[in-house]
């Protein structure tokens, strides 16, 4: 288990490798890596090598940071995450937003692959949040509350991010992500549940990070890649080998809305 003590030594790690602090860190979803592409000089951080960081244990999710630059950017990316059904805590979850935070990074992208509760946005589109839903029924089995405070969803990289998707010709859409507990994917009646509370993104991951960094004052953009329509909307039995493939097909365009995020943030 990282304790505060174990991300200052985290920080050394990371700083006597890549030698600045960096402008921004991103979060790779699964089968969503190769932004790495876009890095100059890029070097990686096997998270192994940092004392009691938590570990990936989930295809698709390779487990290192790569720290590069775009242009004059130093970009961090967190290649590989840790979801509450792998048995990791919130806070282990949490741990690399914390380490982020240590770094003084101030903004902040999260990244997932998810499946799409909205008719009208098919795979290969992409949602940014505006809000999210947690609907893992963790604590009670109450509706979900809306979040959608610009504490955790900023307006100004939102803006960004729409305006990127358009000059890219890619279909970016704004909507809800919500948060399911997995591992196993949805039923149709759980989908339907979450279209009524507004939902048009399904995921297993991203809100514990969403909150963190909501906590840590970080400017956050969430992105999803539609990797699939969810259950009932689909009659095919969803796997996460299928979402991984998915992912890996649309990462091209998905990469290319990334960096160009990046760029046009750094250079308003
Ligand atoms: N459900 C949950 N998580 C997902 C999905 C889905 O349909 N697609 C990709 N991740």
């Amino acid at each position: 288990m990282i304790k505060m003590k174990n991300y200052d030594i985290a920080k050394k790690i990371l700083l006597d490798k890549i030698s600045c602090h960096p402008d921004i860190a991103v979060v790779l979803g699964s089968g969503l890596a190769n932004i790495s592409r876009y890095l100059d000089n890029s070097i990686s951080i096997p998270y192994h090598s940092i004392p009691n960081y938590p570990q990936t244990t989930v295809h698709g999710h390779s487990g290192k940071f790569t720290f590069g630059k775009i242009g004059d950017i130093n970009v961090l990316l967190a290649v590989g995450r840790f979801h509450y059904y792998e048995g990791y805590s919130l806070k282990e979850i949490a741990a690399p937003i914390n380490l982020f935070s240590k770094l003084k990074i101030k903004d902040l992208i999260i990244t997932n692959s998810a499946g799409s509760m909205n008719e009208n946005y098919p795979p290969g589109n992409f949602l940014i949040a505006k809000a999210h839903l947690d609907c893992t029924y963790r604590n009670n089995s109450y509706e979900p509350s809306l979040i959608n405070h610009e504490k955790y969803h900023d307006s100004k990289l939102t803006q960004i991010a729409l305006s990127c998707a358009k000059k890219l010709n890619l279909k970016a859409h704004l909507g809800t992500y919500c948060w399911t507990m997995g591992p196993a994917y949805e039923t149709p009646a759980e989908i339907h549940d979450m279209q009524k509370y507004g939902g048009d993104a399904v995921g297993m991951s991203t809100v514990p990070e969403i909150i963190k960094a909501g906590e840590l004052c970080m400017r956050t953009l969430t992105m999803s890649c539609l990797t699939n329509f969810a259950a009932g909307i689909s009659k095919k039995k969803l796997t996460h080998d299928e979402v991984v493939y998915y992912a890996n097909k649309f990462d091209n365009d998905f990469s290319k809305l990334l960096r160009d995020i990046i760029k046009k943030h750094y250079k308003n």
